[in-house]
């Protein structure tokens, strides 16, 4: 059975957890759930670094023993990764004495080999990053992380010969392009090696000035400087040096950590295990930061998010959602709770939610809720059925390097594709005409490829894809789900099996900032004049506004008139035309349609975007100042202002008017 080692880094437990440790911490619980699910057995560790002077400073600020400190915030973490739906196999911590006892074992060993040495240094020493600098590596005299001033301390000390294994770390990282990633990480790395300025790495303090750390073995008057021990959490939890788990996991180990801590895990951790006579581990996975308002998140800087209070207003769903879709991998996000809600709301209340609510009520409604049997599919359903394969590869190709923001986009063309199969195959219109047999076919299709979306989601949000599972009245046991069969396979779901009536699994969020109504333009608006026809050339300016009725029409008349709600998504100034602006809307259609709308006086482009609008969409194409318009905006005069119509929630783009 194929095997995968996952790791988080243990987090210092001078502060509480932030969104920071969140993020990784879930990114790392979907990998692990992903590979279970492409039958690979798994290990995924977490834990806590406890030693060291910040420790020791917090505890005494909260006047606790080291120890008792250390338990109270180690147990919050603990505690918190079970209501993040986090499953990890293994929680560890340094202060645990099976860990002491292996950092001993390994720095006798290293020590035994002749690369640990006693030797004298003088540094820059920042106790906020527990490291000593170089003259060359402040900025303007301070941390560069910090912006604080570090201490210069000159003392004895012991150092790893790291500087010996420089070359070789150079030349492996050439030979396994893919050992540090995002390549922008490893281009670093490799810059850095190859100025070959590698310097040997202080391992230890003296027990004068920190007491809380692991005593070297070959001296008493020494602990180990925290480095050397926390990396080693990643072998001692696996029970070097021998133990099965050692020999299952090690091959596979992969690290995720955030660009924080790039150089301790890229250089000093390969350098430390090749000085073990060990195999580096497969592959270091490197993300960017959370930033808040550009700020890095920090307690200091008083700027933290609690991801608690967000799962619970979102649902842990949506959160785990939103923060493995927002973050492109290696890349810093910035987090601000309007963006929270307004991914949930297009993402998940809409796109996903509402598949999942009208499929479910159509089944009930044309088939009394059993999954219909399906005939032989045409060559939409071939398009479907290669979308939907399309998804699932692209899905699990960019999952596995870690990329989930583009994997869950991909799995998107097939959730989209399915509102506009829908939409395009109209089953109302085929229950009308009693074309039940098509019309099985078709919510067949649908059910089914709502079926691979949830497998597929599973890693991401394991209690909603478990709900949507069993609304399609299939096992949600995880030990039953496969990922690696569904490209290829199809036929999951079985005729006669009862859905779930309703489905409701994300509840749109309303949020006073993103729902507020944006406010038009102040620019000088007519008094009184005609509510222009939008799309149309913009009405004259003093116009009187037109009540007169307007004759009677047929019904058949109103109904040739195909009006449909659209969702800008850009808009643009025509040029050499003050009053017009070109709208695209997206209409659920292939390509986006363009429309030209005489709004500019009552409408910023900024305040459009994003909007749902009415749209009349089978009004001939026609050219304003040079600019083809592919249909018309509904808009309504008021006092000296324009309104523009829309649903009062949000629908898929594309839904019909009626
Ligand atoms: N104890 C060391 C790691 C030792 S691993 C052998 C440490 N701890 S930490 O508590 O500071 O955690 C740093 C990690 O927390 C980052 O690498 C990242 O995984 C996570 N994050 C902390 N703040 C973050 C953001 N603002 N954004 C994203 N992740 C962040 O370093």
């Amino acid at each position: 059975m194929e095997r995968f080692y996952i790791t988080t880094p243990i987090y210092y437990v001078n502060a509480k957890p932030h969104l920071g440790h969140a993020h990784t911490t879930i990114l790392a619980d979907s990998m692990a759930r992903f590979h279970r699910l492409m039958g690979r057995e798994v290990h995924f560790l977490t834990g806590t670094d406890e030693h060291g002077d910040k420790i020791v400073k917090a505890a005494q600020a909260a006047g606790k023993s080291p120890q008792e400190y250390c338990d109270a915030i180690s147990a919050t973490f603990r505690d918190l990764w079970p209501s993040l739906q986090v499953e990890n196999t293994q929680f560890i911590r340094t202060t645990d004495p099976e860990h002491k006892r292996l950092v001993q074992k390994a720095l006798q060993q290293v020590y035994d080999a002749g690369d640990i040495y006693f030797g004298e240094y003088g540094g820059h020493y920042c106790t906020g990053c527990e490291r000593f600098y170089t003259e060359k590596e402040l900025e303007d005299g301070l941390c560069p992380d910090h912006k604080t001033k570090p201490e210069y301390i000159a003392e004895k000390n012991y150092f790893f010969r790291m500087s010996k294994y420089q070359d070789w770390l150079l030349q492996h990282i050439k030979d396994n392009p893919e050992f540090i990633r995002p390549e922008q990480y490893r281009n670093e790395v490799v810059a850095l090696l190859e100025m070959g300025a590698l310097e040997d790495l202080c391992i230890s303090r003296p027990k004068s000035r920190l007491e809380w750390g692991v005593e070297l073995p070959f001296d008493p008057d020494y602990v180990t400087y925290v480095w050397f021990d926390a990396l080693l959490n990643y072998l001692s939890a696996l029970g070097w040096p021998e133990g099965e788990k050692m020999a299952a996991f090690w091959p596979v180990a992969h690290h995720l950590v955030a660009k924080d801590i790039l150089k301790p895990h890229a250089v000093f951790w390969p350098t430390m295990l090749k000085a073990m006579g060990l195999e580096p581990f497969v592959h270091l996975n490197v993300h960017g930061y959370w930033l808040m308002k550009d700020a890095k998140m920090s307690k200091s800087l008083g700027n933290v998010v609690e991801p608690l209070s967000l799962a619970c207003k979102y649902g842990v769903s949506g959160f785990r959602y939103f923060l493995l879709r927002e973050m492109s991998f290696g890349h810093d996000a910035s987090f601000s709770e309007e963006a929270l809600a307004g991914r949930f709301n297009a993402d998940l209340a809409n796109d996903l939610g509402n598949l999942f609510n009208r499929t479910l009520a159509m089944t009930h409604k044309y088939f009394g809720g059993a999954i219909p049997q399906a005939g032989r599919g045409g060559p939409d359903e071939e398009e479907l059925m290669i979308l939907a394969k399309d998804a699932c590869r692209n899905f699990q190709r960019l999952f596995e390097r870690f990329q989930t923001a583009k994997a869950l986009e991909a799995l998107w063309e097939l959730v989209r594709g399915l509102n506009r199969y829908i939409d395009c195959q109209a089953p109302w219109g085929l229950y009308k005409e009693t074309n039940m047999s098509r019309l099985a076919t078709v919510m067949y299709f649908v059910l089914e490829c709502m079926r691979k979306v949830a497998v597929h989601l599973w890693p991401v949000m394991p209690e909603a894809a478990e709900k949507m599972l069993s609304q399609l009245g299939v096992s949600a046991d995880p030990a039953s789900m496969r990922l690696d069969t569904e490209a290829e396979d199809w036929g999951g779901l079985v005729a006669g099996v009862h859905v779930a009536q309703t489905s409701n699994l994300f509840p749109r969020v309303e949020l006073a900032a993103v729902e507020s109504a944006p406010k038009p333009a102040k620019a000088a608006a007519p008094k009184a004049a005609a509510a222009p026809a939008a799309g149309q050339a913009p009405a004259q300016a003093g116009a009187p506004a037109e009540t007169t009725a307007k004759a009677p029409i047929d019904f058949e008349d109103f109904q040739k008139i195909d009006l449909r709600v659209g969702t800008v998504l850009a808009v643009e100034a025509v040029p050499k035309a003050d009053k017009l602006l070109l709208v695209t809307v997206d209409l659920g259609e292939a390509e986006p349609r363009q429309v030209v709308a005489g709004i500019a006086e009552f409408w910023k482009p900024e305040d459009l975007t994003g909007r749902q609008v009415v749209l009349v969409a089978n009004l001939k194409p026609r050219k304003l100042r040079g600019v083809v318009s592919q249909g018309m905006i509904l808009a309504v005069r008021h006092g000296e202002g324009l309104e523009l119509l829309g649903p009062s929630a949000e629908v898929p783009p594309g839904s019909p008017v009626s």
